[in-house]
C-alpha cells in the first residue's frame, strides 16, 4: 500500500478508532478521518479516541462532520481520496426497534451520500460495514456470503442490507469498485457501552442484576478487534477485478460460543460473579451467529489469531484500567 489517501468515516466509532489507530503505523498512508461524535453513546470515549489518535501521528486529521452535510462534497473535491472506508452508521439493533428514523438518516441518507461521492469522484476501493444481522433466522450454519438475506428481523438490518444491494448497483452502472464487510459481533478494549461485554462487565462490578436474555442461549460469533482490523487493511488493495466489481465477505472467527460461557470467562477474569436475571427471547433477537469465512481466506488468506478466551482477557484488562470501581 504506497501513498494513498484514505478517508475513513466513523474514526470516533470502536471499530473506526482501531482501524486508524492500525492504518496511521503506514507512514506511506495519508488519513482522514470523520465523525459527527453524536451521543448514541458515551461522547467521553468517542472524544478519547479522537485524542489518542491525534497524538499518535501527523498522518492523520481529524474532522468532526455529519455524513449528511453539505461540506461532503467539498471535502471529497479537496481531498482528493483514493480509497473510502465507510463506517459511520448507527449501529445497534435493539435501538432500532423504537429510533427508526435515526437508522434513515445516518445509514441510508448518510450512506447514500457517501458513495455518491465515491462514485462521482472516482475512488478506486470503496469499503463499507455490514452485518451478520442481515442473514436473519437463517439456520444452515455457518453462514455463506450467499446465503438468503431478503428476510431481515431488524430495521437496522434492513439498512445494512440496503446498502449492500445500493451498492451493487454503484459497482454496475458506475464501475465502482466495492466491498460489503459483515462484521459478526467485533469486541475489544475502546469497546461500545451498548454491547454485552460492556454491560456484562458493568454489571458485576456494581453488583448489579445483568439481563441474560432467551436464558443464555443465544450463541454468538465474537470476533476480536484486531482479527478485523487486520482483514480490512489486507482487503484496502484488493478490489474487485470483476465486471461489475462488487464483493462481499464476513468477517467472522467462525468459533461460535454461547452467552453463558462467554459470562463465565468475563467473570472469571473480573474474578466476581454475576448476579443474572434470566429472560426470554427478545424482539427481533437471533439465536445464533456463526459465519463462514472461507471466502475471505482465499482472498487475503484470513486467519484469526485471538482466541475468545484471549480477547476477553485484553478486554477486561482495559475496562479495569478504565473504570474505577
Ligand atoms: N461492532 C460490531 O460488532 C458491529 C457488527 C456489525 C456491524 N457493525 C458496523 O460497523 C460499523 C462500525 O461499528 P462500531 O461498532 O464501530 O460502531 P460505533 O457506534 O462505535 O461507530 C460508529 C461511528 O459513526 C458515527 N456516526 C454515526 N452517524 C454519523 C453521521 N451521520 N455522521 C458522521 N458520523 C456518524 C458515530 O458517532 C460513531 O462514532 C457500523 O457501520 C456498524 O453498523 C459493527
Amino acid at each position: 500500500m504506497k501513498n494513498k489517501k484514505i478517508l475513513i468515516t466513523g474514526s470516533a466509532g470502536f471499530i473506526g478508532f482501531h482501524l486508524c489507530k492500525d492504518l496511521i503505523k503506514n507512514k506511506n498512508l495519508s488519513l482522514v478521518g470523520i465523525d459527527n461524535v453524536n451521543n448514541y453513546y458515551d461522547v467521553k470515549l468517542k472524544k478519547e479516541r479522537i485524542n489518542i489518535l491525534k497524538k499518535l501521528s501527523t498522518n492523520f486529521k481529524f474532522i468532526k462532520i455529519d455524513l449528511n452535510s453539505r461540506k461532503i462534497k467539498e471535502l471529497f473535491f479537496k481531498e482528493k481520496f483514493d480509497v473510502v472506508i465507510h463506517l459511520a452508521a448507527q449501529a445497534g439493533v435493539r435501538y432500532s426497534i423504537s429510533n427508526p428514523e435515526a437508522y434513515v438518516i445516518n445509514n441510508l441518507n448518510g450512506f447514500f451520500n457517501i458513495i455518491n461521492q465515491s462514485s462521482r469522484n472516482k475512488i478506486k476501493h470503496f469499503i463499507f460495514a455490514s452485518t451478520s444481522s442481515v442473514y436473519g433466522d437463517n439456520s444452515k450454519f455457518p453462514l455463506k456470503e450467499h446465503y438468503d438475506t431478503d428476510k431481515p428481523l431488524t430495521f437496522y438490518a434492513a439498512t445494512k442490507k440496503s446498502n449492500e444491494v445500493i451498492a451493487y448497483s454503484y459497482s454496475n452502472i458506475h464501475k465502482l469498485p466495492a466491498t460489503g464487510l459483515r462484521f459478526f459481533t467485533v469486541y475489544g478494549p475502546y469497546g461500545r457501552p451498548d454491547m454485552a461485554l460492556y454491560k456484562f462487565a458493568n454489571s458485576i462490578m456494581k453488583n448489579k442484576f445483568l439481563n441474560m436474555f432467551n436464558y443464555g442461549n443465544h450463541k454468538r460469533d465474537f470476533t476480536y478487534i484486531d482479527d478485523v482490523t487486520n482483514a480490512i487493511k489486507k482487503i484496502i488493495s484488493k478490489p474487485s477485478k470483476d465486471k461489475i466489481p462488487y464483493q462481499l465477505f464476513n468477517i467472522a472467527s467462525s468459533s461460535p460460543e454461547n452467552l453463558k460461557k462467554f459470562l463465565r470467562y468475563i467473570e472469571n477474569r473480573l474474578g466476581k460473579k454475576a448476579k443474572i436475571k434470566y429472560l426470554p427471547l427478545q424482539k427481533g433477537d437471533i439465536y445464533q451467529t456463526f459465519g463462514d469465512t472461507s471466502k475471505l481466506k482465499k482472498k487475503i488468506n484470513f486467519k484469526i489469531r485471538t482466541s475468545l478466551e484471549e480477547g476477553i482477557t485484553k478486554y477486561v484488562n482495559w475496562f479495569l484500567k478504565k473504570n474505577k470501581f
